[in-house]
């Protein structure tokens, strides 16, 4: 199975280290071969391979690190290379203050690059992980959740097994559906990771869960 990350801004540089200890060969691609080749080495990832858009979309599992603003015309225009696969989407659809939502209250962004997608199956993920928390994921010796949720259990279950060894709780967040909250939590951590001031640190924890 071919695994890939697109994206070398925060998130997509977040994913790319997180996820190449657990994936043997990892396909990190970005508009721009040359920065993220640089970045393998300066972050010193074994087994990530530096490529362009087009062979980071030949991967079976992809994890994209877009704006919503700019996802929807991004699978669009690679709507027949994305039929098929697996596509996990991390992304809150915020306006540009990061004050709100830009969605309707009845759906989110992951059901929303779903239907953009009916060939594709969109899983969603680490959309309470704000970047920070993937350069010291453990806090307190505790590390935080990442809920996973989609419409097909196979795929939820393919990437959740690929996610198995991260510093993370991985849990079964349900379907996309769920993703209304999910989304919206993340604006709500952000607001009270500000007031109190550790942001952008923060993820969530479930509290009285056994450990996974
Ligand atoms: N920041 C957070 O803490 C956080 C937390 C949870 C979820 N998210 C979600 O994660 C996503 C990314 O956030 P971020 O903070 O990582 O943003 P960012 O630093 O701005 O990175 C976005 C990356 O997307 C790629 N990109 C942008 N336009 C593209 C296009 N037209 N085609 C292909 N690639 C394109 C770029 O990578 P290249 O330049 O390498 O092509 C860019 O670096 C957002 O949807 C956000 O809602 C963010």
């Amino acid at each position: 199975m071919k695994v890939s990350v697109i994206g070398t801004g925060r998130m997509g540089r977040g994913l790319a280290k997180t996820l190449a200890p657990v994936v043997p060969e990892l396909y990190w691609g970005s508009r721009s071969e040359d920065r993220v080749r640089q970045l393998i080495v300066e972050k010193e990832l074994k087994g990530v391979h530096g490529v362009d858009l087009n062979e980071a979309l030949r991967a079976d599992v992809i994890f994209h690190s877009l704006w919503f603003r700019d996802l929807i015309p991004f699978v669009q225009e690679h709507r027949q290379k994305l039929a098929g696969k697996i596509l996990v989407d991390i992304v809150n659809p915020f306006t540009e203050d990061f004050n709100d939502f830009t969605l309707e209250w009845g759906t989110s962004a992951a059901e929303e690059l779903q239907k953009a997608l009916p060939e594709t199956t969109v899983v969603g993920a680490f959309k309470n992980t704000f970047f920070k928390v993937f350069d010291a994921p453990e806090h307190r010796g505790e590390v935080s959740d990442v809920y996973v949720t989609s419409q097909d259990e196979a795929a939820k279950r393919k990437v959740m097994e690929l996610l198995h060894g991260i510093p993370f709780r991985v849990l079964d967040a349900g379907s996309l559906r769920n993703n209304r909250t999910i989304e919206r939590m993340t604006l709500f951590e952000r607001e009270l990771a500000i007031r109190y001031g550790h942001y952008p640190y923060v993820s969530f924890r479930l509290f009285g869960q056994d450990p996974a």
